[in-house]
């Protein structure tokens, strides 16, 4: 693969299609309605349990994973007057309910929710040994399962809004957060990210598969590259922080942002 000219600390590779992108720029090849079903999805967390148990690594193949996880839980900190009841949605092993614990310096009651059953398991067993509260596990679908309505003051959702698919998930999704939090609460959000400019997006894919290719090669970077076709549909940050404010959320804040990651939160 040629490198091509590029500002320093930016190495760009000669992309498009030799790592999975389109021809014309785009990293998506399939529809929103070809991507993975929810139980697609839980199949394949079931068995990921190990690398997502890992509070140091976290997700290899996620740009700054360990300190955008650190970003959002110190954000809910000092956000946040008193915890006493944290949602973890798509919680998986529960990395970032440790790591709020961790921030937070002492327990409080924790609810975690993942489609996986493995995950939640292995998520309530590590959560139990960092605090005293109530930990309890909720098996499904966010987006149907049914939470206490203003019941929480922190709420964390973390590599998992990218699986929400047309904009009328999105936004019933945000509404949906807005409404399980009390006022004064606040929701932090890491996840895989697009931009609402083609010529923007082409950039930032590459960026990302140059970090790819050097953390496992091109055969590693194109594994990655098939199943985010496969399953995510993520939306520009820009996008989330204006449906934050829809949701009525105020301070909306974006806390990084680098290539195709971005963590941002916000306070009702
Ligand atoms: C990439 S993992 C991230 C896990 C964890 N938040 C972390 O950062 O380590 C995404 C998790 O979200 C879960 N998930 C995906 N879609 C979900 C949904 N609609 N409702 C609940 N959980 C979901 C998956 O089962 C998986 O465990």
């Amino acid at each position: 693969m040629q490198e091509s000219t590029s500002p320093p600390g930016l190495k760009m590779i000669g992309l498009p299609g030799a790592a999975g992108v389109c021809e014309d720029g785009r990293m998506m090849k399939r529809g929103l309605h070809e991507k993975s079903s929810p139980d697609e999805i839980r199949a394949r967390f079931d068995g990921d349990v190990e690398r997502f148990s890992n509070l140091d690594s976290g997700q290899a193949a996620t740009v700054d994973a360990p300190l955008a996880m650190e970003l959002i839980t110190r954000a809910a900190v000092a956000s946040t007057t008193e915890i006493r009841r944290c949602l973890d949605i798509g919680c998986g092993a529960g990395n970032n309910t440790i790591r709020l614990l961790q921030a937070y310096g002492k327990g409080f009651d924790c609810d975690l929710c993942d489609l996986s059953r493995p995950m939640l398991e292995r998520a309530a067993g590590r959560v139990a040994g960092f605090s005293d509260g109530t930990i309890r596990t909720f098996q499904g679908d966010f987006r149907t399962l049914r939470f206490d309505e203003e019941g929480y003051d922190v709420l964390l959702a973390a590599a998992v809004l990218h699986h929400l698919r047309d904009d009328e998930d999105w936004e019933r999704a945000f509404a949906k957060m807005y409404s399980l939090l009390r006022p004064g609460g606040s929701v932090w959000v890491t996840d895989l990210v697009s931009h609402e400019s083609r010529a923007v997006d082409s950039l930032m894919w590459e960026t990302y598969a140059t970090y790819l290719i050097e953390l496992g090669g091109e055969d590693y970077q194109r594994e990655v590259f098939d199943y985010i076709d496969k399953e995510d549909s993520p939306r520009p940050v820009t996008y989330q922080l204006e449906l934050l404010r829809k949701a009525g959320f105020r301070n909306v804040e974006i806390l990084h942002k680098n290539a195709c990651f971005a963590a941002c939160g916000a306070v009702k």
